[in-house]
């Protein structure tokens, strides 16, 4: 491994977004520590990419399982470079009124405790250092909104906010940055867009541009919120 690879960890590897940003970084000659739900998926990536890459079962909702991974991956790995919130979930269109509780809970849980849980678990040791790079992934619906989507919405709002109070608490050699990724054709875009979702680029398209741009987030943008050029 080169001098500089970089330590990446990101969650919600499995597919879309964050199965294309692994498959990148890795060719870029980086390591992925990464983590989703589905254990065949998982299984998968870890056959496919082997160690020092390293992948888990966790869901990010669950504050001690991520506790748990966090406290593995440190003690094997060390320190990390860059620390990734991709996973989250979106609603099933509809007005807010219609939302059950249980999906609006679920959406809350994911995108924002399990952003908060992995911040909790991982920061300390970045902090610890003085360096390192966190990126939580918002969306266009972090910064304007459509109807259908408030609970979604509500969420990236909340990240955009989150990040860049989080950005204020940091050392001076580290970076927090809310980040749109653009618009993908993702199984979330497909659930939301239908059929005219394959009208954007792909994750992989999307992931050559996006894994070199986010490698290039230093001190220089902490509390910047960013998107990633050209997919807007
Ligand atoms: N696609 C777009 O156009 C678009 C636009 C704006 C913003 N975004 C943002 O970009 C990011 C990636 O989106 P995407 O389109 O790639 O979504 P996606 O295709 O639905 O993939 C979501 C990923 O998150 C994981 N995940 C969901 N809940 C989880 C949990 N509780 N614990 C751990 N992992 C979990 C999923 O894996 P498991 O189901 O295996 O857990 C999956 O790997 C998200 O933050 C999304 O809001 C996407």
């Amino acid at each position: 491994m080169s001098s500089t690879s970089k330590t990446i960890v990101l969650t919600g590897v499995s597919r879309g977004c964050g199965r294309a940003l692994t498959e990148e970084f890795i060719r870029l000659g980086h390591v992925v520590i990464g983590c989703g739900r589905s254990e065949k998926d998982i299984a998968a990536l870890q056959k496919e990419f082997v160690v020092p890459n390293l992948f888990s079962v966790v869901d990010v909702v669950d504050d001690a399982q991520v506790e748990a991974w966090a406290k593995k991956i440190l003690a094997s790995h060390g320190t990390l470079d860059f620390l990734l919130n991709n996973a989250a979930l979106i609603n099933r269109a509809a007005p807010l009124w219609e939302v059950p509780a249980r999906e609006f809970s679920d959406v809350i849980d994911v995108n924002l405790k399990g952003t908060v849980n992995v911040i909790r678990h991982f920061a300390p040791a970045m902090v610890q250092r003085g360096r390192g790079v966190i990126v939580n992934f918002s969306s266009g619906w972090g910064r304007s909104t459509d109807p259908e989507f408030a609970p979604y919405c509500a969420t990236k709002w909340a990240i955009e906010g989150l990040t860049q109070a989080l950005a204020q608490e940091l050392p001076a050699g580290m970076a927090a940055v809310p980040l749109n990724p653009g618009i993908i054709n993702t199984d979330m875009l497909r659930s939301c867009f239908g059929g005219s979702a394959s009208g954007y680029p792909s994750a992989d398209e999307w992931a050559k541009i996006a894994a070199p741009y986010i490698l290039k987030i230093g001190p220089a943008e902490n509390g910047r919120p960013l998107s990633v050029p050209g997919h807007g």
